[in-house]
């Protein structure tokens, strides 16, 4: 049995995520550890909510809340939001934990000791009315350069030129909209990064299977312009984890806390210490996942995230561990996935464009969301959600082709038999080319599985639907019971165990469907074809079981038009 640690880019505090961040990481890092446990493997699946930085602050301070309090909420909703969509996480924690914190400064306090952080005065805009430095992007102010009046202390978003704030035209505060700004001096820790650059390189080019989108990124970042830069790893902020070396002060750095960024992935190690700590378990169980002195060395350790992440996890996150010189797991295997758009621009938080995860169980179950979604992953290049794809890929691939066979050969055997698995006859010529032809296709989709090559997977299993349907259409039993009833009962006998097959291989896609279709066939068998002929075997001549209500309503055209309206706009 295989071990495997799997974790999904932990999303941010503020708000309910859209479909695009749900197919960027969580939901194909579902579909990977809902896999590997099908097969038998040990899986330990991870993600978290990432609380700290300026825009939780900002948007508790929106929400007329103090932060923890607008966390603690928050983490709630998204909570609940995850385990509607079936996102079977091991443990679901906050980057906000204690357990985190303790590991964020032991982290520092490493990287300290090996010499690898270094203190660099900079000057910065504090803003008196704010009590508070603002960080580039809270600075906003008239365009150098092409006189937009909105443009921010980072870049311009009309000409896209890169600003300093103190370029800006009458700067003010985007918090407060304040002109009482100054520049002030104050101190920051910097990891020095640079100095890792030659071991980050050369673990990178260890990776040759990671996909080429991985590894483009880590590399240009590398290696274009000046390369790999030290990067700040405190604020001047109230809300994150105290800057301490340990459990130790660290001088000169009061008041001030780590960078989102350099907490954010260590609450991945600290995510397994709170599963460790709220089941009961002891240090030896989470360590067994992340130490490699202690036995995470045969774990092969997966990440999912989009493309914007892609930096922090191949550079910044591994520059934490390896300085450290502590034996913690790096990661072996890391899946990025590009941009998915929505209706013809682009899903955007910010501005509430498209549809977000609780609005999309208010009008249908997580399967058809997750079918969709999974099954157009944007993997080899952007893609896009429109109403007509999912209609269509909805009422064809769900309804007509998986939907119709199990509803078809359970009615069918009611009539025409029982409600329970028909005795007689044997499977003969047809049947063997039909286990030939699912033993190749099963094989194949372990293989794209294996890979995470997610469409291909969902394209295989589609086709694994596909000929048990075509199967059926040329058995036609329906017409053999007339001559041949016992040839008639084989058939039925075979497509009601290929119900069983398809809802042990479908789990990963389509969970909810998957165990109304078991408990419909009346068992608790889950277990892989390894042997497909011996799966199609499985549930025995006189077994009972039940036709299950529709499995897929079509969605009509009325909807569709109904949905399109109601999401062209924004979310308020
Ligand atoms: O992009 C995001 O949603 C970030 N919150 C991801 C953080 S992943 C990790 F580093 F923790
Ligand atoms: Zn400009």
């Amino acid at each position: 049995m295989a071990r495997i640690l799997i974790t999904s880019a932990i999303p941010y505090i503020n708000g309910i995520k859209h479909l695009g961040n749900l197919i960027g990481s969580q939901l194909p890092a579902d579909l990977y550890a809902r896999y590997q446990r099908g097969r038998g493997n040990e899986v330990m699946f991870l993600c978290a909510t990432d609380e700290h930085g300026t825009p939780a602050e900002l948007a508790a301070a929106k929400a007329g809340k103090p932060v923890a309090e607008y966390c603690a909420d928050m983490y709630a909703v998204q909570a609940d939001i995850a385990n509607r969509f079936g996102l079977s996480f091991d443990h679901f924690g906050r980057s906000s934990s204690e357990q985190n914190k303790v590991l964020t400064q032991h982290f520092a306090g490493k990287l300290d000791d090996a010499g690898l952080i270094r203190e660099v005065s900079e000057k910065q805009v504090y803003s008196n009315t704010d009590g508070r430095f603002l960080p580039d992007r809270y600075i906003e102010g008239t365009c150098p350069n092409c006189g937009y009046e909105r443009a921010r202390g980072d870049q311009c978003e009309n000409c896209t030129k890169q600003l300093d704030p103190t370029d800006l035209i009458e700067p003010r505060s985007a918090i407060s909209g304040s002109t009482d700004l100054e520049v002030r001096e104050t101190k920051h820790l910097y990891l020095r990064q640079s100095a890792m650059k030659d071991q980050l390189d050369a673990w990178i080019d260890s990776k040759a299977d990671w996909p080429i989108l991985t590894t483009s990124i880590a590399k240009k970042w590398l290696h274009d312009g000046d390369g790999l830069r030290d990067r700040g790893i405190t604020r001047d902020l109230d809300w994150g984890v105290p800057v301490k070396k340990g459990d130790q002060d660290w001088p000169g750095m009061e008041g001030k806390v780590f960078y989102v960024w350099f907490d954010a992935p260590i609450e991945y190690i600290a995510c397994a210490k709170e599963w460790a700590d709220a089941n009961g378990k002891t240090d030896a169980d989470w360590e067994r996942w992340w130490r490699t002195d202690k036995g995470a060395d045969d774990v092969r350790y997966v990440q999912f995230m989009g493309k914007d992440n892609v930096p922090f996890h191949t550079l910044s996150f591994p520059a934490t561990i390896l300085g450290s010189g502590e034996p913690w797991k790096l990661v072996d295997h890391l899946k990025s996935f590009n941009y998915l758009n929505y209706d013809g621009g682009q899903f955007s938080t910010s501005q509430g464009r498209g549809v977000f995860m609780d609005q999309a169980l208010e009008l249908l179950p997580a399967d058809y969301w997750r079918w969709w979604l999974l099954s157009h992953a944007p993997e080899s290049s952007d893609s896009e959600f429109t109403w007509e794809n999912f209609q269509q890929s909805v009422n064809k691939d769900l309804a007509d082709v998986l939907g119709n066979f199990v509803s078809r050969i359970t009615k069918f055997c009611r009539s025409k038999f029982t409600e329970a698995v028909p005795e007689g006859g044997s499977y003969g010529t047809r049947e063997q080319a039909l286990i030939e032809e699912l033993t190749k296709r099963v094989r194949a989709y372990e293989g794209h599985m294996e890979s995470m090559n997610v469409r291909k997977s969902a394209q295989e299993l589609r086709a694994i639907w596909v000929a048990g349907n075509e199967y059926l259409q040329a058995a036609a039993p329906w017409s053999t019971f007339k001559e041949d009833p016992e040839q008639a009962a084989a058939q039925v006998r075979l497509g009601l165990n290929l119900i069983r097959l398809y809802a042990v291989l479908s789990a990963p896609f389509i969970p909810e469907t998957s165990a109304r279709m078991l408990s419909a066939m009346n068992t608790l068998d889950t277990s892989w074809p390894d042997d497909v002929a011996a799966a199609l075997n499985a549930l025995p001549a006189g077994h009972a079981f039940a036709v299950p209500d529709v499995l897929f309503a079509k969605i009509t055209d009325e909807q569709r038009e109904d949905w399109q309206t109601r999401f062209a706009g924004t979310r308020d």
